[in-house]
């Protein structure tokens, strides 16, 4: 039996796949490499192309014994979902859509969704539960969140069991150096900021320091990449073993400020890394934190490496080891 991984050769995809490999599973990936990387793939059966081309994914269904989906395969980049909504419907939507109707056809019953904490929106309560309020403040948060209501019809329907996997920030690099985070363009704290200890950028700008927390930076809860894998495979395990759908939390429950993540990377690195106050960025809620009590309980997911330093320290390992990113 294979596990599918859309979206492997993305950031988490990556990571997930590395885990999956090292536990023994057969692996095969479907990656458009829109953002993705060859070079991110330790292992694993890659097949180039998209989840709406229904031909393509036909023959992967065939050629492969395929029993459990991890779902990462999306476009997830807040900014650009404000001014190109329709990019984030066609692809993450409708990208869905056609995955859960070739899943249904081919009789694959069981999809491990990498969802996302901007769900929620503007929290209501800190730390967040799965049973706080949804209401995205941006229209990526809004594809997913569809995305995860389209499983649940799909499972009312046709039996098709979906774990949905709410992140907070991902961060942090493989124990083995050989794969990291690479987007293009960056839009993410702590690789921005180590892009600033290399001397690739001169400066972090800090988007707001007026916000209704202690130094008046935003609050984000960061776990480590490796414990996110670790995640989908228990999920994978839990829909093997014929568990429910339903839908977990994964973060550590601690809160970071901006200037926190800035002060931890100078010590990590040892680097001075100037940091610019800068206005607010659209759609950013002061405080984001996990409750992920749910996810420790039923899926017996114990993170690791949750000590800030060490998540840091890992990205840092990938950085300088890989100044270009994966093209050198
Ligand atoms: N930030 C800066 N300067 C930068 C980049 C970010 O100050 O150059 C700040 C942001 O304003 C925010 C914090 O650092 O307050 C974290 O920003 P990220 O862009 O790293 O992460 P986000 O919290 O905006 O978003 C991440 C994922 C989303 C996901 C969200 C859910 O990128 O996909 O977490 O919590 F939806």
């Amino acid at each position: 039996m294979a596990v599918l991984v859309t979206g492997g050769a993305g950031y988490i995809g990556s990571h997930t796949v590395a885990a999956l490999l090292e536990r023994g599973e057969e692996v095969v990936i479907v990656d458009n490499l829109q953002q993705g990387h060859k070079e991110a793939l330790l292992g694993g059966k890659l097949y180039v192309g998209d989840l709406r081309d229904a031909a393509f994914m036909d023959s992967v269904f065939q050629e492969n014994d395929i029993d459990a989906i991890i779902h990462f395969a999306a476009n997830s980049l807040v900014g650009e979902s404000m001014t190109q909504p329709g990019k984030y419907y066609h692809n993450n939507v409708y990208g869905t859509l056609c995955l859960l109707e070739k899943m249904n056809q081919h009789g694959v019953g069981k999809i491990v969704f990498s969802s996302t904490a901007a769900t929620y929106g503007e929290p209501e309560n800190v730390p967040i539960d799965e049973y706080d309020r949804t209401l995205p403040t941006n229209a990526y948060g809004e594809t997913k969140l569809s995305m995860e209501k389209m499983m649940k019809w799909f499972d009312v329907a046709h039996g098709i069991k979906s774990i949905s996997l709410r992140y907070f920030n991902a961060a942090g690099a493989h124990e083995s150096g050989r794969i990291g985070e690479d987007h293009r363009p960056e839009t993410h704290l702590v690789p921005i900021v180590l892009e600033a200890a290399l001397g690739k950028r001169p400066h972090i700008a800090v988007f707001g320091d007026d916000y209704d927390t202690a130094d008046g930076t935003c609050i984000r809860d960061y776990i480590h990449v490796s414990d996110l894998a670790d995640a989908h495979i228990l999920a994978v395990d839990r829909l093997r073993g014929g568990a429910d759908s339903s839908i977990y939390n994964l973060g550590n429950g601690k809160g970071f400020s901006v200037k926190e993540v800035i002060e931890i990377a100078r010590a990590v690195t040892g680097k001075e890394i100037p940091a610019v106050i800068q206005p607010r960025r659209s759609g950013d809620p002061a405080v984001l934190v996990a409750s992920s009590q749910r996810a420790r309980s039923e899926l017996g997911w114990n993170p690791r490496r949750d000590k800030l330093e060490d998540i840091i320290e890992s990205a840092w390992k990938w950085h300088v080891a890989h100044p270009n990113g994966y093209q050198e």
